[in-house]
């Protein structure tokens, strides 16, 4: 039975990994996620616990209505929740659903460690002395035996870490939400910060070799505590639009907290899923922080971004005039071009005209002209933001191309028509050494022989600068809501 077991446990984790792989395209995602929902079904009801027994067969003194009750009211709201979501809150419930999961990670490290504890009512006093106070050593040996050093600390971490991703996730909803959404600074945050977490690892620390009775769990409730403080203190001096990237960070948390929790109760099927998650996670951080040439740190603790816009900067540019255009002549334009490429921002998603530049794409297609979308890696406010957006209008995968597969190509290109992106545009990052995102890689959009750029007026984006594109010979400026602009251009198009 034990190598059937093994071979279970490899499947789900197989299982777990082609899920995640399948999520990577957006052709194969849906069953990236059926497969890793399968997986974990499987986990849960048939992977042995620690006892090599499964579910189905322990002799197990549960509430079995509580657990139905909660799985179907879980069901419910998740259902609920999802079906009613639009496609711009996604990562709002992104973050709820993780904060959800890191509190139920918290719930299963404190509740183990509390009854592990409650069962050692007194310590043993062993009869030697700590050499430097003098103070007998207070041990208790079962304790020990059954839940430490490892289980116990794993308890703990579960709890520290699960407990802070949820509170971290719920303030990241709220700026998302748009409440709180500018960072909260005050003088020496970072080092009230410090001092919290520091005091909540001290706590562990202490816990974890001195724990019994019911003064372990009333400090357990003080860690809790803390790490509910540290988890609001960490996100609020953050600026609205780092959340994906704070979102990502958390739900590595998540996913680690969990497979502590997985160690603990011996489940394997969360050790793996949570390990998983902890990796992608912070992988994923990782690969945004470099997409904006942002050290983690930089996002952490930079108060970077004040939620998206704001009059542009004035710096070198000040002074120099841009040339705007109409919407006639740069339907002319696009439909005298060989090769167009679209670059979508941010202002798409906020304009929600993904239907209409979709609309201009299929016009300018069937009138001979070669259209395809150049993707950034963070353009938008989430990853794979404008994959989702565009795949809302239909449009097809074949025509979206990587920032690398574009930018060789951009010097044969006719016109570049960027829609409400600016940062991923900005030729700053190649040619300002000391522009805030100099060596950020970019859509090199000022290369192609003409630009158009719709955006509302001059303000900046996310980063708050100005952009150089705006001011370069070949680019024209249509001004003006994207949805609007873009319904002028396809019915100018139609008419020429
Ligand atoms: P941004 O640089 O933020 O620029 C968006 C532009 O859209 C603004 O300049 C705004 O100008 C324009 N806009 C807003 N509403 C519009 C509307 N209704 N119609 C037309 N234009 C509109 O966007 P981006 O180029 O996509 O760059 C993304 C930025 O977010 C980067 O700096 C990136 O580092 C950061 N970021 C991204 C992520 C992820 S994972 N995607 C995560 C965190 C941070 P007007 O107000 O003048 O219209």
């Amino acid at each position: 039975m034990g190598a059937v077991w093994s071979l279970v446990i490899i499947g789900v984790a197989v299982l777990l990994i082609l899920g995640i792989k399948l999520l990577g395209s957006p052709k194969t995602a849906r069953w990236g996620n059926r497969l890793a929902a399968i997986g974990m079904l499987v986990g849960l009801l048939a992977l042995p616990d620690a006892g090599g027994e499964p579910v189905w067969q322990r002799d197990w003194d549960l509430n079995y209505l509580l657990i139905v009750s909660g799985i179907v009211v879980g069901l419910a709201l998740g259902a609920l929740g999802a079906y009613s979501v639009k496609m711009t809150a996604m990562p709002q419930m992104v973050a709820l659903f993780n904060g959800l999961g890191g509190g139920a990670a918290a719930l299963v490290g404190g509740l183990e460690f509390a009854r592990a504890a409650a069962t050692q009512p007194e310590p043993l006093i062993l009869p030697f002395g700590d050499p430097i106070t003098g103070a007998d050593l207070v041990i208790a040996p079962e304790f020990l035996r059954s839940v430490m050093p490892s289980s116990a600390a794993a308890m703990l971490f579960a709890t520290l870490i699960g407990a802070l991703a949820f509170t971290g996730s719920v303030v990241a909803y709220l700026k998302l939400n748009g409440k709180l959404e500018r960072p909260r600074l005050f003088r020496g945050q970072h080092i009230v910060n410090a001092l919290l977490f520091i005091a909540a690892l001290a706590l562990g620390g202490w816990l974890a070799f001195n724990a019994t009775g019911s003064g372990a769990t009333a400090l357990l409730l003080l860690l809790a505590v803390l790490a509910l403080l540290f988890g609001v203190a960490l996100v609020l001096p953050i600026g609205g639009a780092d959340m994906p990237v704070v979102i990502s960070l958390l739900n590595s948390f998540t996913g680690l907290a969990v497979a502590a929790d997985g160690l603990v109760i011996g489940n394997l099927a969360m050790l793996v899923a949570g390990t998983l998650v902890g990796s992608s996670g912070t992988l994923l951080t990782l690969l945004m922080c470099r997409a904006m040439n942002r050290p983690v740190g930089n996002v952490l603790f930079g108060a970077f971004g004040s939620g998206g816009g704001g009059p542009a900067a004035a710096g070198a540019l000040a002074g120099k005039s841009v040339k705007s255009i109409q919407a006639d002549e740069a339907a002319l334009l696009l439909s005298y071009a060989r090769q167009v490429v679209i670059v979508p921002g941010y202002g798409l998603a906020v304009a929600q005209a993904q239907h209409q530049v979709c609309e201009l794409a299929e016009e300018l297609g069937q009138r001979g002209v070669e259209v395809c979308f150049a993707i950034h890696p963070v353009a938008g406010r989430m990853p794979g933001h404008m994959n989702v957006l565009l795949a809302e209008a239909n449009i097809p995968y074949d025509q979206l191309h990587e920032m690398e597969a574009v930018n060789p190509v951009m010097e044969r290109v006719d016109v570049c028509l960027v829609i409400g992106a600016n940062d991923v545009v900005n030729p700053a990052a190649r040619e300002e050494p000391a522009s805030p995102i100099y060596g950020m890689p970019i859509i090199e959009a000022d290369r192609a022989k003409a630009v158009i750029v719709l955006k509302r007026s001059m303000a900046a984006g996310f980063a708050g600068i100005d952009n150089h594109l705006f001011y370069k010979d070949n680019t024209r400026m249509l001004f003006g809501d994207a949805k609007a602009s873009l319904t002028a251009l396809v019915s100018q198009v139609k008419a020429s």
